[in-house]
């Protein structure tokens, strides 16, 4: 099997703004970031993401980017930026930065030339983004284009008066979409990441890597997303940034795409291909939606969680990187709710239910990225108002469901169970107000349980999901387990989550209930040769019956 310094390590999405501010703004910022990196290092972390921390209007935090060569003045300075690199590298640990290409902010400069004719650039940058003339009705209405969705939920299409034209985002409207058809845009994009390789950024996440292709006959569709994903001519772009920048620099480059087929991922991601070197898709984070709930629909819609999908999806994920290229683990990023909330039960059994997540996925082989505060078990956010919340998504959607006819509170309780802000809000540190993520109101409200869940306290807490966290962490790396291969037991029980891990020295075993009832199972065979490693509560090691969330993990020699 090849090696990379890439798949021993341990992977810690740090979401800039909320992490840990420094200056008292209210925001977090990178100074935050170094002020925290001996207790990333202390945890087991040894790179981190870090989302987007450019010069932006923060219409989608950051994702929207003004300016690709300067740091946000919400974030700091380039220096803090060297000093970030500096400090982390000091410490043996590496940083991958967000790569926004599918798009720009409005108030990108090449933007402002795009829609004004008027501007003396006008005709270079207009071909950088992608416009199409109004259609009219037959009473002569301007009408848009096609009827396509954004993945924020309105029209992918805006109105440029002063050209006539309409311009597509398929985020929000301050998100234009890029033309990546346009050889001169794409050269202005590789110098910029190359200069930002030069500043010795150790890697990337490639954002929205699979919509830089349209479909340039613009055919109708509802919501149409097939017209502006997954377009085979994007492995081209990708394979080209491989090529020219990501491989001979040494870098780890995952790319988020969600949606692909076996073949397509290996395209992406396999050992023999040139575009990324991990994949992050999304099979598992949405499998307990309700196709009957006409109110709030979509993800917004809570069903029951279908184990055996997620156990699925792992399986098969495993089972395409195995050998031919390399898999990530995760639970969930800044764009799903807190995984607690999501998929365990945050109030009677958050403890447990927290620690039957660490055991069920940070056992599994491939790299694991660890979504900040996952660590302590935060939660979804308590938020009673409207505007409390943040993210330009739930405005739209808020709009939306109440167009469908949902109540205020149906809509508000949709937001705190599915909205991305669910996963945003900042770093209880500790009990002080603010949880110690600032001395100043921060930019959205801390969640109203940080006095009983946060760092602080775990830290000293024998029995902490902190610590339980640590100790898997641990283990993998003692163990190489990144390297193992798995195999799960009944996987189509709808209710245990239970599998063999196994390297060249060791096996572990995982039995763990995902669900809320009891369970009785029947242990392997092997099981007396193992001996109990971890488990979540108070238990006999040969115990059939499983208490709710109950979860063990057990370890065996070879
Ligand atoms: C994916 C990012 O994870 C998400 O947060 C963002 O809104 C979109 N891409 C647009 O950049």
């Amino acid at each position: 099997m090849k090696k990379f310094w890439w798949q021993d390590t341990i992977i810690y999405q740090v979401y800039l703004r909320s992490f840990q501010d420094s200056n008292g703004d209210g925001i977090g910022d990178l100074n935050g970031v170094i002020s925290r990196l001996d207790y990333l290092k202390d945890l087991g972390v040894d790179t981190l993401w870090i989302s987007p921390h450019y010069d932006s209007p923060m219409d989608d935090n950051g994702y929207d980017v003004r300016d690709f060569y300067k740091v946000s003045e919400d974030y700091g300075t380039i220096e803090d930026f060297k000093n970030l690199l500096n400090e982390a590298h000091k410490r043996n640990m590496k940083i991958i930065t967000d790569l926004v290409l599918n798009h720009t902010s409005d108030e990108h400069p090449w933007f402002e030339a795009a829609k004004d004719p008027n501007h003396p650039e006008h005709e270079k940058y207009h071909d950088f983004y992608i416009w199409q003339p109004p259609k009219h009705d037959k009473n002569g209405r301007r009408m848009m284009p096609t009827r396509w969705k954004s993945w924020f939920g309105g029209p992918v299409w805006q109105y440029n008066e002063a050209t006539d034209e309409y311009y597509l985002h398929i985020f929000s409207k301050k998100m234009p979409d890029l033309n990546w058809r346009n050889k001169t845009m794409r050269e202005e994009l590789k110098t910029m990441i190359k200069w930002w390789v030069d500043l010795g950024v150790d890697g990337f996440r490639v954002d929205a890597s699979n919509h830089l292709e349209k479909n340039w006959d613009f055919p109708d569709g509802h919501p149409g997303y097939e017209h502006f994903s997954s377009l085979p001519k994007h492995h081209e772009y990708l394979e080209e940034l491989g090529r020219e920048i990501f491989r001979p620099n040494n870098l780890l480059v995952i790319g988020e795409a969600g949606g692909a087929s076996r073949e397509e991922a290996l395209q992406y991601a396999g050992f023999d291909t040139t575009e990324f070197d991990m994949l992050i898709q999304f099979e598992h984070c949405w499998v307990d939606t309700d196709d009957d709930n006409e109110l709030t629909p979509g993800k917004w819609a809570k069903g029951t969680v279908d184990v055996t999908k997620i156990k699925q999806s792992f399986n098969h994920w495993h089972d395409v990187f195995k050998e031919n290229g390399w898999n990530t683990v995760y639970w969930h990023n800044h764009d799903q709710p807190r995984i607690v909330s999501h998929y365990g039960d945050d109030a009677q059994y958050h403890n447990r239910s927290a620690k039957m997540l660490l055991y069920t996925l940070y056992f599994l082989p491939g790299t694991p990225i660890v979504y900040f505060g996952e660590e302590i078990g935060m939660t979804n956010v308590d938020y009673q108002k409207l505007d409390d919340f943040k993210d330009v998504e739930v405005f739209t959607e808020y709009d939306n469901f109440m167009n469908n006819g949902a109540s205020h509170e149906v809509a508000m309780q949709a937001l705190r169970d599915r909205s991305r802000d669910n996963a945003r809000s900042p770093m209880q540190w500790n009990d002080s107000k603010y949880a110690g993520f600032s001395n100043s109101a921060p930019w959205m409200p801390v969640n109203g349980n940080y006095e009983t869940i946060n760092v602080q306290r775990q830290l000293n807490e024998k029995d902490s999901i902190f610590n339980h966290f640590k100790k898997v962490l641990q283990t993998r790396k003692k163990d190489a387990l990144a390297h193992g291969t798995v195999e799960f037991y009944d996987i189509d029980h709808p209710q245990s989550f239970n599998y063999k891990v196994s390297t060249d020295n060791v096996e572990y075993l995982v039995l763990a209930n995902f669900k809320d009832q009891k369970l009785t199972m029947e242990l392997p065979e092997s099981i007396a040769a193992y001996k109990l490693y971890l488990s979540n509560m108070k238990t006999d090691a040969n115990a059939l019956e499983f208490e709710p969330y109950e979860a063990r993990v057990y370890r065996r020699k070879k």
